[in-house]
């Protein structure tokens, strides 16, 4: 077992040392977690079948469930995929780099490890320096599925990180909390209309105003094409009941009724009203739904991490952003109460 390494890097500049020194354990087969945008990654030479399992066994992520390829530009899509349909490339011109995830035809070139065996390939260009360096140095693709264990929330820390994956990997690059503390979006491209397997990053109506009309993957049959979305996700070990912004009403009622039960609480809010009693956590967002996304996550784990009974939760209206937050409240919640 490798023992992993903390480094430090900056999100502006990162330096060349720190940038040469990932590569090299990547060109040896290693693995490294990086910062996003988004959240956290970790990273292995796509084409390094051997480094690939790795990341599937640090993660304990069933084989089934394919990775994402990130690249340093939309010119390196040609390594890993076949032709790029024009709406594919409109949505690269405007979203890359940035949190958008397009799933292509693939080119036959990747080990079947990365896609699962599929014949489409996931591919994303980060808005982010350290991976941009990274991808560049060593001049070509790498995976980068979220840097959490399987089943666990994505990590917005490097702290997430190696509380998660301490021992299973080389390095961890630390570039302090990610900007938008939420995945990246995923739209199939090699559908018509396109289906967006995953909200994320970028907002539904950000892309319909680029590629026109999406559809959103909801029935089961949509879902079998993009396999992440049909494992237990964002899994907090307590209960999870969600609340409706506005819901004040609903949100007291829960409250005394786990009061009652003699359990001890969690509480995720943003506009609503919670007072502070003993044996009651709150985490409180104050402002945008955007730094709502950023600090969901790192609630959940927090929260969790206290051993809480039940963690009620916010969900934010289900528009711009809030569709990516309310569906990852949704995953955290299912077995628990759904919305
Ligand atoms: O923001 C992000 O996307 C982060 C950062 C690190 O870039 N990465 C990330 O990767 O969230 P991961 O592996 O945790 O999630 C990738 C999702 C999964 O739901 C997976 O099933 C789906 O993308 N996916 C990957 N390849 C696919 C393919 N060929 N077809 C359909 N879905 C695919
Ligand atoms: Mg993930």
């Amino acid at each position: 077992m490798p023992e992993t390494r903390i480094l430090p890097v900056s999100s502006d500049h990162p330096s060349a040392n720190v940038i040469d020194e990932a590569a090299a354990i990547l060109n040896a087969g290693g693995i490294v977690a990086f910062p996003t945008e988004t959240v956290y990654g970790l990273a292995a030479d796509a084409f390094n079948e051997n480094a690939v399992r790795r990341v599937f066994a640090a993660k304990g992520r069933p084989g089934d469930n394919p990775l994402i390829v990130h690249l340093a530009g939309v010119e390196q899509v040609s390594q890993v995929a076949a032709k790029v349909p024009s709406l594919a490339e409109r949505l690269a011109a405007a979203f890359w780099p940035g949190p958008l995830t397009l799933v292509l035809h693939g080119n036959g070139m990747l080990p079947a490890a990365v896609t699962a065996g599929l014949d489409t390939v996931a591919v994303r260009v980060p808005d982010h320096p350290v991976p941009r360096d990274i991808i560049i140095k060593l001049g070509r693709g790498i995976v980068g599925p979220s840097a959490n264990l399987s089943g666990r929330p994505s990590p917005t820390t490097a702290g997430h990180v190696f509380a998660d994956l301490q021992g299973q990997i080389d390095l961890i690059l630390d570039a302090g909390p990610t900007h938008i503390g939420l995945e990246s979006t995923v739209v199939d491209v090699t559908v018509r209309p396109p289906v967006i397997l995953r909200p994320g990053g970028v907002t539904r109506e950000e892309l319909e105003k680029t590629a026109g009309p999406m559809r959103i993957a909801e029935d089961l049959a949509l879902l079998r094409r993009s396999p992440g979305t049909r494992h237990r996700h964002y899994a907090p070990r307590a209960e999870v009941i969600v609340v409706q912004e506005g819901g004040q009403n609903a949100l007291d009622q829960n409250l005394s009724d786990l009061r009652a039960g003699g359990r001890s609480i969690g509480v995720i809010v943003r506009t609503l009203n919670v007072e502070s009693t003993s044996g009651l956590r709150v985490v409180r967002a104050k402002g945008s739904v955007e730094s709502y996304a950023r600090l969901l996550f790192g609630a959940l784990r927090e929260l969790d991490g206290a051993g809480v009974d039940a963690i009620v939760i916010e969900a934010p209206e289900e528009r711009g952003i809030g569709e990516a937050i309310v569906d990852r409240i949704r995953r955290a919640a299912r077995g628990g109460n759904p919305i």
